[in-house]
Order: C-alpha cells, then sequence, then structure tokens
C-alpha cells in the first residue's frame, strides 16, 4: 500500500508538471488521466463494486458525485424495506425505492434490491396484531408479489430473506418464524422467482463470514433448497466487520463450499468499524482487512462482487448503533479517500 501510495503521490506530481507546461490539456489527456474506478478495476475480473445510500442523502451534491461514479452497483439501505413500501396494508409506496433505481439507472449502475422478508423496520400494522398463518401468508405473499413485480426487469438481485437465524445456528424467532414455520423462506424465495424470474434470489445475513455455526446453518439450508428445486441463487455475507473481533480467517474458504454448492455469493454490507479515535495503526489494519476481504472474493469464482455499506463515515450507520464506534467506511466524513479505498485499489489492480 505505501507503494501505491507512493506511485500515487508521483503520477500527480508528473501531471501537474505536464499541466503547468501545458502539455496535458486536450481531450485525449483529460482522457488519459482519468483513473479508474473501483468499478471498472473490479469489472476487469468480471465483478462489481457496489455501494449503498439512502434517500436523505441524495441531495448533497458533493456525495452524489462519487456515489455515482465509482460504483456500479447501488443498494437502498432503507427505501425497499417493508415499512417504507407497504406503509398500511395494501397500500405500496414507491417513492424512495423508486428515487433511487431512477439515480442509478441514470449513472449506468444496477441496483441490488434490499430486503423483501426481515423482522426487522416492519410497519406497525404487521407486528402490532397476531395472524393467523393462514393470514399471515397471504400478507407476505402480497408483499413480496406486489413489490418484487413492481421492480421487474429493473433490479439485479433481491435479498428474499435477511438475517434468518441466531449465533448459533437455529432460526431466528422472528414473526415468520413463529407464525409460519421455517418453511416460510423457501415460499419467499418461490413468490419472488415467480414475481420476476431474472432477479438473482439472495439470503442474506450477518457474521456468517466466518465458518461457524451460524455460516454453517446457511450451508444446510442452501443444500435443502437446491436439493428441492427451490429458486435461491446466491448467499449474502454482510460484513459488518470490527477490527477488535479480528478478521474471519475461514471467509475464503466459506465463499469456496458455498460455490461449490452452485450458488454465487456476494460480499453486501461491508463496513470495518474500529473503537474510536481512530488512530493510524487502526487505519492501517482496517486497510489490510478491506484488501483482504476483496482478495478472497476475487479468489473465489462465483463471488460476483462487493457492497460497502455506504462509502462515506458521513452517512454510517455506525455510530448511532454503536456508540464509541465508526470510522468504517473507506472515504472519511469530508468525503476524503482513506488508506481503506488505497487498499481496495491495490487489492483489484
Ligand atoms: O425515518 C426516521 C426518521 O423519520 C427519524 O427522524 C429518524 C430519527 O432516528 O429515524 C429515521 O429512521 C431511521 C432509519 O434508519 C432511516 O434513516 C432509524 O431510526 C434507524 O434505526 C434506521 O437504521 C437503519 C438500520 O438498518 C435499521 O436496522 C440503517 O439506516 C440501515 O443502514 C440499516 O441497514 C441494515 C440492513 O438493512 C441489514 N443488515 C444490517 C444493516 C445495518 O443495521
Amino acid at each position: 500500500m505505501p507503494r501505491h501510495s507512493t506511485r500515487l503521490r508521483l503520477a500527480g506530481a508528473l501531471a501537474a508538471v505536464l499541466v503547468a507546461a501545458g502539455l496535458a490539456t486536450g481531450p485525449a489527456a483529460q482522457a488519459h488521466e482519468r483513473q479508474p474506478t473501483l468499478a471498472d478495476l473490479a469489472r476487469r475480473h468480471g465483478r462489481y463494486f457496489g455501494s449503498a445510500t439512502d434517500n436523505p442523502e441524495l441531495t448533497d451534491s458533493a456525495y452524489t458525485q462519487t456515489l455515482g461514479s465509482e460504483f456500479d452497483m447501488i443498494t437502498p439501505g432503507n427505501g425497499m424495506k417493508w415499512y417504507a413500501t407497504e406503509p398500511q396494508q395494501g397500500v405500496f409506496d414507491w417513492a424512495n425505492g423508486d428515487e433511487i433505481v431512477r439515480l442509478a439507472r441514470q449513472n449506468h449502475q444496477r441496483v441490488r434490491a434490499h430486503t423483501l422478508v426481515w423482522h426487522s423496520q416492519l410497519p406497525g400494522w404487521l407486528t402490532s396484531k397476531q395472524w393467523t398463518a393462514a393470514e399471515l401468508r397471504a400478507v407476505l405473499k402480497k408483499h413480496i408479489t406486489t413489490e418484487v413485480r413492481h421492480y421487474r426487469g429493473k433490479v439485479y438481485s433481491w435479498d428474499v430473506v435477511n438475517e434468518a437465524f441466531n449465533e448459533d445456528g437455529t432460526y431466528r424467532e422472528t414473526l415468520w418464524y413463529k407464525t409460519l414455520g421455517p418453511g416460510y423462506i423457501a415460499d419467499a424465495l418461490r413468490w419472488a422467482h415467480q414475481a420476476d424470474p431474472h432477479a438473482r434470489l439472495y439470503l442474506n445475513d450477518y457474521n456468517i463470514e466466518a465458518v461457524g455455526p451460524k455460516s454453517d446453518s446457511y450451508y444446510r439450508l442452501a443444500k435443502e433448497l437446491k436439493a428441492q428445486g427451490v429458486p435461491l441463487d446466491g448467499i449474502g455475507l454482510q460484513a459488518h466487520l470490527a477490527l477488535q473481533y479480528g478478521y474471519p480467517a475461514t471467509l475464503e474458504d466459506n465463499l469456496r463450499r458455498f460455490s461449490r454448492l452452485g450458488l454465487d455469493t456476494a460480499l453486501t454490507e461491508v463496513d470495518v468499524r474500529m473503537q474510536l479515535p481512530a488512530t493510524d495503526d487502526k487505519l492501517a489494519e482496517q486497510a489490510a482487512w478491506y484488501r483482504d476481504l476483496t482478495g478472497a472474493c476475487l479468489a473465489v469464482r462465483r463471488c460476483v462482487g462487493l457492497t460497502i455499506w455506504d462509502y462515506t463515515d458521513k452517512y454510517s450507520w455506525i455510530p448511532a448503533f454503536f456508540p464509541g464506534e465508526g470510522a468504517a467506511l473507506p472515504w472519511d466524513e469530508q468525503l476524503r479517500p482513506k488508506p481503506a479505498y488505497y487498499a481496495l485499489r491495490e487489492a483489484l489492480r
């Protein structure tokens, strides 16, 4: 990485000399000077490089400039969740999701849509009532079918079920599991597939980067679903990592075992948080983690791409959820690239 930043500084200095000498004007020189983006670099490996975003941030033009240029895949951080899309039963609101899809299209970016079935960020009408299994099944089917149809042909993939397992690998006791049993996962995948046969369908979770009880449960379930012909295309590993818990050293092996089941994998919500204040040492370690997790994805054929959970510390979810922690993303709060950004470039080169 230091070698790389030295090279960048030299390139910058050379460009400045050429400009001063009047030698580097004109469109050809400008085209030559344009650095490949993270998306350009990832594309050379047949991968995408994405960022999450959220509607309130889209008024920040310095922010949207990098969002629109550096990435080729976008995930709405909140805009397609149940509370946003079906705030009252049977009344659908696409405003936030549509805004992000529109922006992505303008910028020639694809969309990883997120998320259809989750236990969090549900509207009050759904959580405050006691549902029979038949009622809830109908509610779920209608929600999935309506939302997936609305975005048919406009999104690359769906996180169909989000965070279905506990840390010990048992099913999370959500509204869905408690009322419908584990079969809700296969049902959700089937309904989503009927509504958009071309969208890639994922199960997505955190703390499944390493081999362990939680990722083992996904492995077993994925194997079962594939054997039953359920339309599952991939497993999303969120990768919300934290320096204090250590790097998931078995990430590459884990990605590989899902590949062997005939599934895509993706790192879907990457960030690497730390206890504040951020020091040079912590930022260097963070950069190494970003480099290594990118390397792990590139090493496994069916790991199709990476998405960071927004790109700048200015809009990271971390400080609000983990007080005293933060600095998790490759750009700082002033939208300046951090060592992690250069490490990503290095890993993708
Ligand atoms: O919309 C209200 C707003 O009206 C209110 O003024 C404000 C005050 O707190 O809250 C706003 O809602 C917030 C919402 O994001 C939209 O900004 C919620 O408080 C806040 O809890 C919510 O956080 C989101 C979180 O999911 C909820 O669990 C984050 O933005 C979002 O990045 C995060 O994303 C999740 C993924 O979906 C799944 N994996 C984990 C990841 C991180 O938690």
